[in-house]
C-alpha cells in the first residue's frame, strides 16, 4: 500500500500515451472521488468519451484506490479479445488474480484441470473458483460460467468486487447476442460492481440510454468530458498547478503565460497538452535553457504536431469510408460555412451536412457551439486538417505561422 507522501510523488518525464500514474493524472480529483463512491456504494457507472482524454487512466486510479480500501478489482480491456471464449478467459484471468496475485491464472486452472500440478506460485485454492470452468468445452457455457466469476468471488470473500470493461463497445462485435448475455448474467448478482469505458459514444448511449436496448438503464452515466464545466473535465488552473511543480522539480520554469498559450493551443486535450510539454521538456533540456519561452513553445508544438500525425491520420482515414465527412470536416476546420451548397470541395446536399455533422458528434471529433457553428474537440485535429489542404504536412520542418 502507497504512503501519502509517495503517492505524491512526481514521476520523472511526461507520460505520453497509455495510462498515466496517479501523480500525472492532472485535474481529475473531483471525478474520481465520484467514480469511487458510486462503485463503492454498489452502482455500475459508465464513462465515456473521446479518445485520449484520460479514461483508462482515471478507472486505473480509481481501481487502485478501492483496492486500497479493500475491494478486489479487476480490469478487462475488450479490444483485446478477438472472440467470447477470449474476452471470457482475460475475465476469469482478472478475477482470479485478486486470490493469486499472478496474472494469466486461469491457464493454470486449465494445466490442473487436465490433470498436471500447479506452479508454486499458485496454489489450489487460488484457482479453485474457476476449475470447473476450465473444463468446460462449450463456448457459451464457459462464456456465461465466466460472466458469473466476479459474483463468485464476492461470495466467496465478502468483499465487493470492481470489474472494469475498457471499451466495451468492442465486446458487441464478438457476437450476435453478447450483450444481452452479458446483462442478464450481471444484474442478477450482488456484491458485484461494473464499470464500463468507451471511446465510441454513440454506441455507448445508444446500449445504455435507449429503450429496447441490452444495458438500458444499468449503469449511472458520470460525464467526463464537461465534469465541473470544464472542457475536458480539467480546470486550467490544475494544469498550470502541475506543469509549474513539474518543470520546477526538473530546475525549469514555465510562466503563466506559456501555460495559457500553450492551453490555448491544445483546447487543453489531455494527450495532445502531455504531448507539447513532453516535447517542450526535451527541447529545453538539449538546449540547456531554463526558462520556456514562445519560440520554445511554438517548436515544441511542431514537435507534438508531427508525432500526433500518426492518430490524426487514422481518424482521416476513417472519416474517408463515409461520403461527404471528410468535406464537411474540412469546412469545420476552414470555418467556412457549412450548409453552403458550392463551398469549397463541391456541393453537399443539406441533409447530408447534417448527417455528416451528427457522424462527427458521435465519433467524438466535433462539438456543436451553437447554430450552425461547430469546432472540433482537439484544436490540433483542427490544425491537421488545415494543413492537408496547405500540403504542409509533408515536409519536414512546418514554418512558423
Ligand atoms: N488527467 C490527465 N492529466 C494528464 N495527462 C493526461 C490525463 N488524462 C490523459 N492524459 C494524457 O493522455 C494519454 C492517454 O490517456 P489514457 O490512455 O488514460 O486515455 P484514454 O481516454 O483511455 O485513451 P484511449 O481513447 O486511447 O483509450 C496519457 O498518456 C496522458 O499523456
Ligand atoms: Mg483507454
Amino acid at each position: 500500500m502507497l504512503r501519502p507522501r509517495e503517492r505524491t510523488t512526481i514521476s520523472p518525464y511526461f507520460p505520453v500515451g497509455g495510462p498515466v500514474p496517479a501523480a500525472d493524472l492532472v485535474g481529475r480529483e473531483p471525478y474520481l472521488r465520484r467514480l469511487v463512491d458510486r462503485l463503492e456504494d454498489g452502482n455500475h457507472v459508465i464513462v465515456a468519451g473521446p479518445r485520449r482524454i484520460g479514461k483508462t487512466s482515471i478507472i486505473l486510479e480509481a481501481l487502485r484506490r478501492l483496492k486500497r480500501r479493500g475491494a478486489h478489482t479487476g480490469y478487462v480491456d475488450c479490444l483485446g479479445a478477438t472472440d467470447i471464449r477470449g474476452l471470457g478467459e482475460r475475465l476469469a484471468d482478472a478475477t482470479l488474480q485478486n486470490l493469486s496475485g499472478v496474472e494469466r491464472s486461469f491457464e493454470q486452472a486449465k494445466a490442473i484441470a487436465s490433470g498436471m500440478h500447479p506452479t508454486v506460485k499458485v496454489k489450489y485454492e487460488h484457482i479453485e473458483l474457476a476449475l470447473q470452468l476450465a473444463r468446460e468445452t462449450n463456448t457459451q457455457r464457459f462464456f456465461e460460467g465466466a460472466l458469473d466469476l466476479p459474483h463468485a468471488l464476492a461470495k466467496r470473500t465478502g468483499k465487493r468486487v470492481v470489474m472494469v470493461f475498457d471499451e466495451f463497445q468492442a465486446a458487441g462485435r464478438l457476437g450476435p447476442r453478447v450483450f444481452d448475455v452479458m446483462r442478464t448474467r450481471f444484474q442478477a448478482q450482488r456484491g458485484v460492481s461494473y464499470a464500463f469505458l468507451g471511446s465510441e459514444q454513440g454506441i455507448l448511449e445508444e446500449l445504455f440510454s435507449e429503450k429496447g436496448h441490452a444495458f438500458y438503464r444499468f449503469a449511472v452515466p458520470l460525464d467526463l468530458t464537461d465534469a465541473g464545466g470544464h472542457r475536458f473535465g480539467i480546470d486550467p488552473d490544475d494544469w498550470l498547478e502541475y506543469l509549474r511543480a513539474k518543470f520546477a522539480a526538473k530546475r525549469l520554469s514555465i510562466d503563466d503565460a506559456s501555460v495559457d498559450r500553450l492551453l490555448d493551443a491544445t483546447g487543453g486535450h489531455p494527450q495532445d497538452t502531455m504531448q507539447v510539454c513532453a516535447a517542450l521538456y526535451y527541447l529545453m533540456r538539449d538546449s540547456g535553457a531554463r526558462t520556456v519561452t514562445p519560440d520554445f513553445l511554438e517548436v515544441a508544438y511542431e514537435q507534438a504536431m508531427r508525432e500526433l500525425e500518426r492518430p490524426f491520420a487514422l481518424h482521416w482515414s476513417e472519416l474517408g469510408s463515409h461520403k461527404y465527412l471528410q468535406q464537411v470536416a474540412k469546412r469545420i476546420a476552414h470555418r467556412a460555412v457549412l450548409y453552403a451548397a458550392d463551398g469549397e470541395g463541391g456541393s453537399v446536399p443539406r441533409p447530408e451536412v447534417l448527417r455528416a455533422l451528427a457522424a462527427l458528434q458521435e465519433r467524438g471529433l466535433a462539438v456543436r457551439l451553437g447554430r450552425g457553428r461547430y469546432d472540433f474537440v482537439e484544436p490540433m485535429f483542427g490544425e491537421y486538417v488545415r494543413r492537408l489542404d496547405e500540403g504542409l504536412l509533408a515536409t519536414a520542418i512546418v514554418p512558423r505561422r
